[in-house]
């Protein structure tokens, strides 16, 4: 594995604590608001993108890693001519948004820097009297002055660790192209014409490189459920792959070409956005560990339970299953391994000669085996010295995270008809 460089380095060390008061993880995931109930918005959908049938579309996703940031980057191509953008791509939010430049003339301005809309012919802006305003989460996330229905549907979305993005609902043609390689466009995309974004998650560099979100949550308003399709797919290339290997997120259904593994995908209606996947059973170097199967569930209150969410880097346990594994990885590091916690990181160790690093199994609702390498689980933080990238949740009443470095060299099905995860160990290169 190679040397993160410096810039990874303070992407994570922000991610992970944006001032030592406040230890939330940093992470795009859509902050747990009440939103639309599911029904309702499927309903909606359905009658807004009718007729919408394709053959599989494709986006190449690219890890941040070259520009310091611990995300995965979708390259986008939107509007009339299409301006290609770089989004980050989020399982755990639905909202697609772009960082808009009002500029008339945008000759001097850089290409990607934002979405130069009066430079598209197919931009329009979404109105109060529209029904894809009302796909929107309830105010305050969205904002219509009911007397006036023609003034523009404003919104205001707000991820975990408070970092908001705002601006109005437009819709927009995406350019993709077809499995068969042809270009398809996709009119009337409903997306967040950004003009304000502040928080650590929206400003800080993990964003670097970014000019907003591609959100592919559960919701009506997420690129996924916009582009028609009932299942995507991705595989998130190494981040330390030179040259960077570039993949493809694919919506449409998807044909194994290598054995699969599936597990329920499971609904949580306070929480529609994320995918849940439940974690039945943890082993570490082969041994089980004991945990009560409750730690892992969704409470009446929908607290707990664990989320697929690729716009997190690390992984985030419950707190009484984070203690067990820990502890475990603990037992199986040789003393003479172990060198002094780095940052918030509880394990580390001397990885600068042969280490042999203890190895995760998570056993999942089904009987799905998740085996990823141990580098998907430790992260070299300082040049030879490699920690435990699992950390415990914060929050009392948070939930588990399975991130982006977790998933990595995993490719993904995400079967909303069948409500399944499907999942191979295959590498991203085929
Ligand atoms: C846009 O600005 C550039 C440089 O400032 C100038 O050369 C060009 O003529 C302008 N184009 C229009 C259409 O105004
Ligand atoms: C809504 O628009 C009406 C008419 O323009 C105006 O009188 C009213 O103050 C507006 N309400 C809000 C909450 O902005
Ligand atoms: C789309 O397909 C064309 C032709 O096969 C190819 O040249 C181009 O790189 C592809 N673009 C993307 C964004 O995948
Ligand atoms: C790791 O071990 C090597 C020798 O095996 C030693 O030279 C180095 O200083 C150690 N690094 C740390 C951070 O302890």
């Amino acid at each position: 594995m190679a040397p993160l460089s410096h810039l990874i380095l303070l992407s994570l060390v922000l991610t992970l604590a944006p001032t030592p008061s406040k230890p939330e993880p940093l992470k795009l995931t859509l902050f747990r608001t009440p939103s639309l109930p599911h029904h309702s918005d499927s309903l909606l959908l359905a009658s807004l993108f009718r007729g919408r049938r394709h053959p599989g579309l494709s986006v190449p996703v690219v890890s941040g890693a070259p520009f310091g940031s611990g995300q995965y980057f979708a390259h986008l191509r939107v509007g009339s001519p299409p301006q290609t953008l770089t989004l980050v791509t989020d399982t755990g939010s639905d909202l697609i948004w772009l960082k808009c430049s009002p500029c008339r003339n945008c000759s001097h301005h850089k290409p990607n820097s934002a979405f130069f809309f009066r430079h598209s012919a197919s931009f329009s802006l979404v109105h109060c009297y529209s029904s894809a305003c009302s796909l929107l989460p309830p105010p305050p996330h969205s904002h219509c002055n009911h007397t006036r229905l023609h003034s523009p549907c404003r919104y205001k979305y707000t991820y975990g660790d408070s970092s908001v993005s705002e601006g109005f609902f437009s819709t927009e043609t995406a350019t993709m192209n077809t499995s068969s390689g042809r270009e398809a466009q996709v009119p009337g995309i409903a997306f967040g014409c950004g003009f304000e974004a502040s928080g650590p998650s929206l400003s800080g560099p993990s964003f670097s490189g970014a000019v907003g979100v591609l959100g592919l949550g559960r919701g009506a308003v997420s690129f996924a459920s916009q582009a028609g399709r009932s299942t995507f797919s991705y595989c998130l290339a190494d981040y330390t792959d030179a040259p960077p290997l570039s993949s493809y997120l694919l919506l449409g259904p998807h044909e194994p070409t290598k054995p699969m593994s599936f597990t329920p995908i499971i609904t949580n209606p306070l929480a529609p956005t994320f995918y849940y996947v439940a974690i039945e059973k943890v082993s570490v170097q082969g041994r089980s560990l004991e945990i009560e199967p409750s730690v892992w569930a969704v409470d009446s209150e929908g607290n707990g339970g664990t989320v697929i969410d690729s716009g997190t880097t690390l992984s985030f346990l419950v707190e009484p299953a984070y203690r067990k594994i820990l502890a475990a990885f603990e037992e199986r590091v040789g003393k003479k391994e172990r060198v002094p916690k780095v940052q918030s990181f509880d394990l580390c160790v001397n990885a600068s000669g042969e280490v042999k690093l203890p190895t995760l199994k998570l056993g999942l609702k089904g009987g799905a085996v998740m085996a990823p390498p141990p580098s998907n689980y430790f992260l070299e933080v300082e040049p030879g010295v490699k920690c435990l990238a699992i950390q415990s949740v914060p929050r009392a009443d948070g939930f588990s995270i399975l991130g982006n470095l977790f998933q990595q060299g995993f490719l993904f099905v995400f079967d909303n008809e069948r409500s399944r995860l499907g999942f191979s160990q295959t590498g991203c290169a085929s």
